[in-house]
């Protein structure tokens, strides 16, 4: 296939960010009296802010008002930013930096697609900025994973047809999402869960520009 772009998830498959969402969940979690574990945690990736809050409160069988849910979702966001201000570029997942790299040098373009609104931040303190040609994050979409909006913006900000496009993606809910948007999607994580993806492997150290043009 002729790449012309790719477009990549930030969370967990740029950098892991997990744990800091898991520890400010827990943090609000406990102050709600619910008990959230690590393994509830999996339920939360790719999932936006405000629908992360309502698995919570369904796990602790917990019914909270509109405007309660809006003063919880971002009193976690308070903590989880002061957590991610504090980030540095070695937290980037092994092998992110090169294959991007390696993409750009191809004259590939490159792009972010995220749900999370706080990409801004991670792209600058871990040094990544750089690295892509336009940045789609949750503050530029209003559907979540899995509708193709914040890829489909992601191909139009660098003005390629979806056909030609490559989505990375740790998420069931983004696997599905870069699908529908008629690109090609490598999962980054287990084939088990990923089945859909057009090609899974355990993270982007694995990649080559040979594995993309096959996909
Ligand atoms: C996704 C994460 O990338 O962003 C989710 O996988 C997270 O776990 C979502 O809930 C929204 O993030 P934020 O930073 O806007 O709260
Ligand atoms: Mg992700």
């Amino acid at each position: 296939m002729d790449v012309k772009a790719c477009i990549f998830d930030l969370d967990g498959v740029i950098v892991d960010t997990a744990v800091y969402h898991f520890k400010s969940w827990k943090r609000l979690a406990d102050e709600l009296g619910i008990n959230f574990t690590l393994h509830d945690n999996e339920r939360l990736k790719g999932v936006s802010r405000v629908r992360s809050l309502e698995i919570v409160l369904e796990i602790g069988n917990v019914t909270k008002t509109e405007a309660e849910k809006q003063e919880l979702a971002s009193r976690k966001n308070e903590w989880y930013t002061e957590m991610i201000s504090k980030m540095k570029p070695d937290e980037v997942l092994p092998g992110a930096k090169e294959f991007l790299q390696l993409v750009k040098n191809a004259g590939i373009k490159t792009a972010l697609g995220s749900a999370s609104k706080n990409a801004g931040i991670i792209l600058d303190k871990t040094g990544l900025t750089p690295f892509f040609d336009a940045v789609i994050d949750g503050n530029h979409v209003s559907k979540a994973k899995p509708d193709p909006e914040v890829f489909l913006k992601g191909a139009e900000a660098v003005q390629v047809d979806p056909k030609f496009c490559v989505v990375f993606e740790d998420a069931i809910a983004g696997v599905e999402a870069a699908l529908a948007g008629g690109m090609k999607v490598v999962g980054i994580g287990s084939p088990e869960i990923l089945s859909k993806a057009n090609l899974v492997i355990p993270g982007l150290s694995e990649m080559d520009l040979e594995k993309l043009k096959a996909v």
